[in-house]
């Protein structure tokens, strides 16, 4: 019989008995009849069941359709119905709103609200970011925006804490969820077959949309010791479970294109969750760290039971579907040298925003004395992997850094890649589209602005 505990708009409830691939939407609304919270896409995408999730770390918003309920042991949950005051008293968010004419139809709305409500108790202020993972069909996001900008100088309200003390600390039954690495490591070499879920973003959707039945698995985005960025002067290393909300913020001071390529990567409620090590584990050939991890010379880190080894990161992608993993094996972390920032990472995507990568350069080209030193360059989306650009590397390296040099390397690039047309690209807009990164790479390393969002009008 699984049990947990967690805060439910500030009540502490027990849940029992629930599958553990139950998601808290379903539960939210065919168990408590908490019917504001909505369902949209089923799969991460809309935010209409953004609910918000505070733990010792804070509060961050999370989308409840693929978020199971073990994932909230030990923490408070407030939904749409608790973001108003216990007197009925609007929070800032709701009044702007209602002053701002942010809602037409208003299936959108509890969503954008506990998003709103979010940002309003961290403090974040950049509410393109924050609410672009919530859609509206139909009043357009100028007047949200005002609403979310109107709340943002008012208080937080003191109904908004979270008394997590409240809670029973050894609540938990019935649930595989590891405190720490040696836990995990134990449980998982003895149950090899289980499935491991740290952010749920991939897996949530094998239960919401594959209806498959996951049975028997672990929880891991709680086990302490695989989570976080540590810097030394020789190595950053980020532990899998770090997520990419947290690799975002860490990685800004040291690779800026690296966080930037992140603030493209979902978005908020999906960085929130997903994690490092889901992002390598799960293999997708469109996964966005990969490429940047792989430019930037990563290792892997990889556990089963007491025994430990390290690859380079490339290396773990052997073919479409198949990576270097074996049975009860699991991500620890990966890390990479530090190093002088040479990265620059391109992510072509229909969207701006909350999109799939169709492909995904990214690049760390050193350079002295006006003669390429290094290259190393990785793709998402023009393999069945994430892959390195041996051959244009090869062309690169020891020959003068000039545009000469960049376009006779453009042409290794079918030595490389051969990929495959799909609905988010053909092969050969594919192809074209890494050799313009490479020359746009070149062209911003000289000075040109090369970005879109650079160029006078
Ligand atoms: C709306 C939406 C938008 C998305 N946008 C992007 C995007 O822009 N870019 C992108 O790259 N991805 C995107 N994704 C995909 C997804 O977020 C990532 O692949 C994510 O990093 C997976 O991490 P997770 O922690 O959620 O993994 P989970 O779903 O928990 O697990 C994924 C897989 O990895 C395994 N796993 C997890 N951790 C470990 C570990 N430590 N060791 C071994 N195996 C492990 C699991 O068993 C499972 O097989 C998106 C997903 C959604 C739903
Ligand atoms: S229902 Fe669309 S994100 Fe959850
Ligand atoms: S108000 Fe109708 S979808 Fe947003």
């Amino acid at each position: 019989m699984t049990q947990i505990a967690f805060l439910l708009n500030g009540t502490p409830v027990r849940v029992t008995g629930e599958a553990p691939t139950r998601t808290l939407l379903d539960w939210l609304r065919e168990v408590r009849g908490l019917t504001g919270t909505k369902e949209g896409c089923n799969e991460g995408d809309c935010g209409a069941c953004t609910v918000m999730v505070t733990d010792a770390h804070g509060a961050r918003a999370l989308n409840a359709c693929i978020l199971f309920l073990p994932q909230l042991h030990g923490k408070a949950v407030r939904t749409v119905e608790g973001i108003a005051g216990p007197d009925g008293a609007l929070h800032p968010v709701q009044r702007a709103m209602i002053e701002h004419h942010g809602s037409q139809c208003g299936f959108c709305t509890p969503g954008f609200v506990v998003m709103m409500a979010v940002a309003h108790t961290s403090g974040a202020r950049d509410h393109d970011d924050q609410l672009a993972g919530n859609l509206c069909r139909c009043t357009g996001y100028a007047p949200i925006i005002r609403a979310a900008e109107a709340a943002a100088a008012e208080p937080v309200p003191d109904w908004m804490r979270e008394d997590l003390a409240a809670l029973e600390a050894d609540a938990n039954e019935g649930v595989v969820i590891p405190a720490d690495a040696d836990a995990l490591a134990e449980w998982y070499a003895a149950n090899p077959d289980a499935t491991l879920i740290a952010g749920a973003t991939d897996v949530g959707l094998w239960v919401t949309k594959n209806l498959r039945d996951l049975a028997p698995v672990a929880f891991i985005g709680g086990v302490r010791d695989l989570s976080g960025v540590h810097v030394t002067d020789r190595e950053i290393r980020i532990g899998a479970t770090t997520t990419l909300a947290d690799l975002r913020d860490a990685i800004a001071p040291h690779h800026p294109a690296f966080a930037e390529l992140i603030r493209r990567y979902g978005a908020e409620q999906v960085r929130a969750a997903a994690t490092v090590g889901g992002n390598i584990a799960n293999g997708s050939p469109i996964g966005d760290s990969p490429p940047a991890l792989i430019a930037l010379g990563a290792t892997l880190h990889l556990r089963r039971g007491d025994a430990r080894r390290s690859l380079p990161l490339e290396a773990f992608f052997l073919d479409y579907g198949k990576q270097d993993r074996a049975p009860g094996e699991f991500v620890e972390a990966v890390s990479f040298p530090r190093q002088p920032d040479r990265l620059a990472c391109y992510k072509l995507s229909k969207r701006f925003d909350q999109d799939i990568s169709a492909v995904c350069g990214c690049f760390n080209i050193t350079v002295a004395d006006g003669v390429v030193q290094s290259a190393r360059i990785a793709f998402g989306g023009m393999a069945g992997i994430p892959k390195r650009a041996a051959h244009v590397e090869a062309a690169l390296t020891g020959q003068p850094w000039n545009a000469a040099t960049v376009t006779a390397a453009c042409d290794a690039f079918t030595d490389d890649y051969t990929p495959m047309s799909d609905m988010r690209a053909s092969a050969q807009y594919r192809l074209d589209a890494a050799r313009g990164m490479l020359m746009r790479y070149f062209h911003a390393d000289q000075g040109v602005a090369a970005n879109v969002l650079e160029l006078a009008p």
